[in-house]
């Protein structure tokens, strides 16, 4: 910066001036051109006007309008630039939009929501529909119209969680325990609806059993039931083929084991080939090369005539599957509890 000196002429100052203005990066820099340039006192203005008050004639007219044109153009170039300063600068709470973005977090649905949709979708593209129910029974609808009546061993094939106090609602039987299966949404749909019936109930169910590698005290079941003239066994043993297909990939073959439930006649239970080894044997089959994924079986008369059907009108088919069992196999984890630990590592693995 040279020192104010008057004499270098108004048309040389305003040369200065223009690049000490082209230096002025920040607001305190830009306050001290200012006191410099056009200041009270001490300024390059102030000693122009100075100057001037004290010039003979013939230099008032050489540099007055140099010094008048000189301070005009000082004022409005600094209140430019201040404005200009001003448009640059960040609010105090200004965002950094350099910053990378932060990733939403995005919600998973549970695995098992994902079988149950999809369950429910395979069978709403066959013509089904798709049911839920309430998971406190009576014992009319979970055992005896199913054709377990009261000290019927098949009863003990369920460890039932019954209800400390029976609840009663409305007129019906006194609700006095968890559904041990989807079963009992058989009667309570064919009570109400004429044939023909094609359904799947899908939803909890509830078992006395303690928590280990395969079992939880309470698991998902899918209810399968079909009612209506000509119905057989045949159709039943196609609707499964379909259904492990669309589960597991075509393909996949099934079979049929001779089983019993009280509320079948007669009654299968189905398994799948084993979609580790295919069929070769390995060590989730048991070197069966098969594996276990539901009971079935055609409908027991007895099941027809405690809901008002004829038996000799129409047949049915029925299914029963776990969700948890078809959820292990498809993605090949081997722990139930898993499913309700809610650790998200685990969770997240199965897309949205
Ligand atoms: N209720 C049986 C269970 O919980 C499964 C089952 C077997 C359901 C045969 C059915 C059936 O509808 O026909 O293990």
């Amino acid at each position: 910066m040279s020192p104010i000196d008057t004499s270098i002429g108004p048309d040389r100052a305003r040369e200065l001036f223009r690049a000490e203005l082209a230096d002025v990066r920040t607001d305190a820099e830009l306050q001290a051109l200012r006191m410099r340039w056009v200041g009270r006192k001490g300024s390059w203005v102030a000693a122009f006007m100075e100057a001037l008050a004290t010039a003979t004639p013939e230099q008032k007219k050489a540099f007055g309008r140099g010094a008048n044109e000189l301070k005009n153009e000082v004022e409005a170039a600094i209140t430019e630039r201040e404005a200009a300063l001003a448009a640059t600068r960040q609010p105090a709470n200004a965002v950094d939009i350099t910053l990378p973005g932060r990733r939403p977090a995005f919600g998973h649905r549970h695995p098992l929501s994902l079988i149950r949709d999809e369950v429910g979708a395979i069978f709403t593209r066959l013509g089904y529909q798709v049911l839920e129910g309430p998971e406190i029974e009576d014992d009319y609808h979970n055992f005896e119209a199913l054709n377990m009546p009261e000290e019927h061993p098949a009863r003990d094939m369920q460890d039932t969680l019954y209800l400390a106090e029976p609840l009663r609602i409305g007129a019906g039987q006194p609700l006095t325990l968890l559904r041990t299966h989807t079963s009992a949404m058989q009667i309570r749909h064919m009570e109400q609806h004429a044939p023909p019936v094609r359904l799947v109930a899908i939803g909890p169910v509830y078992r006395k059993d303690n928590l280990d590698l395969t079992h939880t005290p309470m698991f998902h079941q899918v209810e399968g039931l079909v009612v209506g003239k000509g119905v057989t066994l045949a159709d039943l043993k196609g609707t499964l083929a379909a259904m492990a297909e669309a589960l597991f990939g075509t393909g996949i073959g099934i079979r049929f084991r001779p089983s019993f439930f009280p509320y079948t006649e007669p009654s299968a239970e189905v398994d799948i080939q084993c979609i580790k080894c295919k069929g070769s044997g390995c060590s989730m089959c048991k070197r069966t090369g098969w594996i276990e994924i539901l009971g079935s079986g055609m409908v027991h008369p007895a099941v027809f005539e405690a809901v008002g059907y004829d038996p000799n009108e129409v047949t049915g088919f029925a299914f029963g599957m776990g969700v948890e069992r078809v959820a292990l196999l498809k993605w090949g984890a081997e722990d139930i509890r898993l499913f309700y630990e809610n650790d998200l590592r685990f969770l997240e693995q199965f897309g949205l």
